[in-house]
């Protein structure tokens, strides 16, 4: 099975998560995209999505799937997104498509977290994926100073690329994560830092792996 396959099969499964008569929370990615398709078959049993991306709006939109403004919405009974790295404790790397922040605050909101990947995402530790770090224009060279010399790794500006809030992404390469809750909480302590990457003090409630042979689920 291509990467693609794998992505297209979690995205089905997770179908089943979904909560008739409620707001579903919408991630962002390629696995997300996919899901958005899978969704679209679905959409008269929802009452909207919350999308954690401009991109993602579009495509729900697209399918005619109602989007909501996430200030008009009280509660989120599920967020359905991907990610770029996952541990055997739920925790991921998340931020390759650059909306790290939109997709932390839809979370915050949801009542459960199921996120969708090919078992390719699967580590023992966190960070061989550059951990993205969002941050506001003017505190980039600051953090990642900051963050070289609190944490070592080699931070990256992630060239010509500007996230839906209007900031900046260093992709922070060589870290070994073996504390995520830990390393989330001090990255996001550096004045500047809008958000991380590191989806550990509120990590995944599921997650299913795209695998050769069925879906697994990991809980
Ligand atoms: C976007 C994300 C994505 O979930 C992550 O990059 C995985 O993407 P894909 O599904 O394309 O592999 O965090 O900010």
């Amino acid at each position: 099975m291509t990467q693609d396959e794998l992505k297209q099969a979690v995205a089905k499964a997770a179908i089943d998560y979904v909560v008739p008569e409620t707001i579903i929370g919408v991630g962002t990615g390629s696995t997300a995209n996919f899901f958005i398709d899978e969704l679209a078959k679905i959409k008269h049993t929802i009452e909207g999505t919350v999308a954690s991306s401009e991109a993602s709006a579009a495509r729900l939109k697209g399918h005619g799937i109602p989007v909501l403004d996430l200030n008009s919405v009280a509660e989120i009974s599920v967020y359905i997104d991907g990610a770029d790295e996952a541990d055997a404790g739920c925790h991921l790397v998340k931020g390759g498509g650059g909306a790290l922040t939109r997709e932390k605050i839809v979370l915050a909101v949801a009542k459960k977290f199921v996120c969708i990947a090919d078992e390719s995402k699967k580590v023992g530790v966190l960070g061989k994926f550059p951990l993205p770090i969002e941050v506001i224009p003017m505190a980039r060279s600051y953090v990642a100073r900051e963050i070289v010399k609190r944490f070592g790794g080699e931070p990256v500006l992630r060239d010509g690329f500007t996230t839906d809030n209007g900031n900046v992404i260093l992709d922070v390469h060589g870290l070994q994560i073996t504390d995520p809750v830990a390393l989330e909480n001090e990255l996001n302590g550096i004045v500047g830092v809008v958000t991380n990457g590191l989806f550990a003090a509120r990590k995944a409630d599921v997650i299913l792996y795209g695998t050769p042979t069925g879906v697994e689920k990991v809980e």
